[in-house]
């Protein structure tokens, strides 16, 4: 045996450093800062430090259902401040927790677009575009919460050099100027049945309290939803409406989409196929998580007014870029389950999602909407020794992939 094949076979003992990397997470720890694991957040809550990056403030939000190719940071700009100019491989939503400020992007034409944002806004930056962005106020911090698409970058390329220095330039992912004032264009596919989709292609969101949104009734009765393609992205983003005292129907689908709340106050429930107990997690604005893969979740409005979420996820409606994702632009997002689908109807879900529905809604004040659907005086009445056991979910016709 050489030297050299002893000294190789030698060192193949721990393998620490040369194998089971994970560029991405190299590259958060060395961003020096804090960075946060959990199921999911408050981001209104959670503790930035000095981010040399940006000269602003931050921290990694990583939830525990981002999957492969996502993940979550905050940005803090402090008041008067503008953050240094970045440019980056990744995509980037920036969802606007609190304050207000603006953006300018330095476009592949050599012009430059700046937008004006507040609380609720959502915006995209063009593909490696530089940009900066600016706290206009003079007394409250700008929080954004950016969703990207970071970990696919880096683990692809392992080099940080490459995804923050190149000059490639994509004009195709600018769109016209317009579309940085919130202009873009409307358009719907599958019209004509319970599985419509409602597109709106722009770069800027100025208030997700506000948008239009469309019924998808697919959904449950009275949901309203709007998909959105930003910056011509690979990355999703859509808003989705509750009415008062109702609900969404259960569903399950690919990990790493970000669920923000936007306004009202609920919670959702999330499950596992087997399971015998719900995960329950209580949402108002700044709260973040994100649905572990296939697992079920469902989205409850407990307060006295209609309730918005928006999801940020990788796969838009015009790029899908996953073969899940593709079923979902698609439609089959609303097929129950039993027909192949991803979906638990009204009719088959478990007696404990309703009571628990209704029990909230009693400490809230808010009367149910659902009587329709549901015999709530029978949920209400079941014995306590009924509502045990594992959860029943309707037999599976398996992975609609
Ligand atoms: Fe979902």
């Amino acid at each position: 045996m050489s030297v050299d094949t002893a000294a190789k076979q030698a060192d193949a003992g721990d393998g620490a450093g040369r194998f089971l990397l994970d560029p991405y997470l190299d590259w958060a720890k060395g961003e020096g800062i804090p960075i946060h694991d959990d199921f999911g957040f408050d981001l209104l809550a959670v503790e930035t430090g000095p981010w040399e990056r940006y000269d602003a403030r931050g921290c990694f939000a990583h939830t525990l259902g981002r999957g492969d190719f996502m993940s979550n940071y905050v940005l803090e700009v402090e008041p008067t401040r503008r953050t240094r100019p970045v440019r980056h491989l990744y995509e980037a939503f920036f969802y606007v927790l609190t304050g207000y400020g603006s953006t300018t992007v330095w476009l592949p034409d050599g012009t430059e677009s700046s937008f004006e944002w507040g609380p609720k806004a959502l915006f995209a930056i063009p593909l490696n575009c530089r940009y900066q962005i600016l706290n206009a106020s003079g007394v409250e911090p700008a929080r954004l919460s950016c969703t990207t698409d970071a970990p696919l970058l880096l683990n692809l390329f392992h080099s940080p050099e490459f995804v923050f220095g190149s000059d490639a330039a994509f004009p195709d992912r600018v769109g016209a100027a317009a579309r940085f004032e919130g202009d873009g264009e409307h358009s719907v596919y599958n019209q004509d049945s319970a599985k419509v989709q409602n597109v709106w292609e722009t770069n800027f969101v100025h208030d997700l309290t506000s948008f239009k949104l469309y019924s998808f009734e697919g959904r449950g009765t009275g949901s309203m939803n709007v998909n959105f393609v930003l910056a011509d992205g690979t990355m999703h983003s859509h808003v989705s409406q509750m009415p008062v005292g109702r609900y969404k129907k259960a569903h399950r689908h690919a990990a790493g989409t970000h669920v923000h709340a936007v306004d009202g106050e609920g919670f959702s429930l999330l499950w596992y196929e087997g399971d015998a107990e719900f995960r329950r997690f209580p949402w108002r604005h700044g709260f973040m998580y994100s649905p572990p893969f296939w697992m079920f979740h469902q989205h409850f409005n407990t307060g006295p007014t209609p309730a918005r979420y928006v999801a940020c996820s990788l796969g838009s409606r015009k790029y899908p870029f996953l073969a899940l994702r593709r079923k979902s632009a698609e439609g089959s997002g609303a097929v129950s389950v039993s027909q192949g689908g991803r979906q638990i109807e009204y009719e088959d879900q478990d007696p404990r999602v309703h009571r628990m529905f209704l029990e909230a809604l009693r400490e809230a004040g808010v009367e149910s909407r659902m009587g329709d659907a549901f015999d709530e005086a029978a949920i209400m009445a079941l014995p306590p020794e009924s509502l045990t056991g594992v959860i029943h979910t309707p037999r599976s016709t398996g992975p609609a992939i």
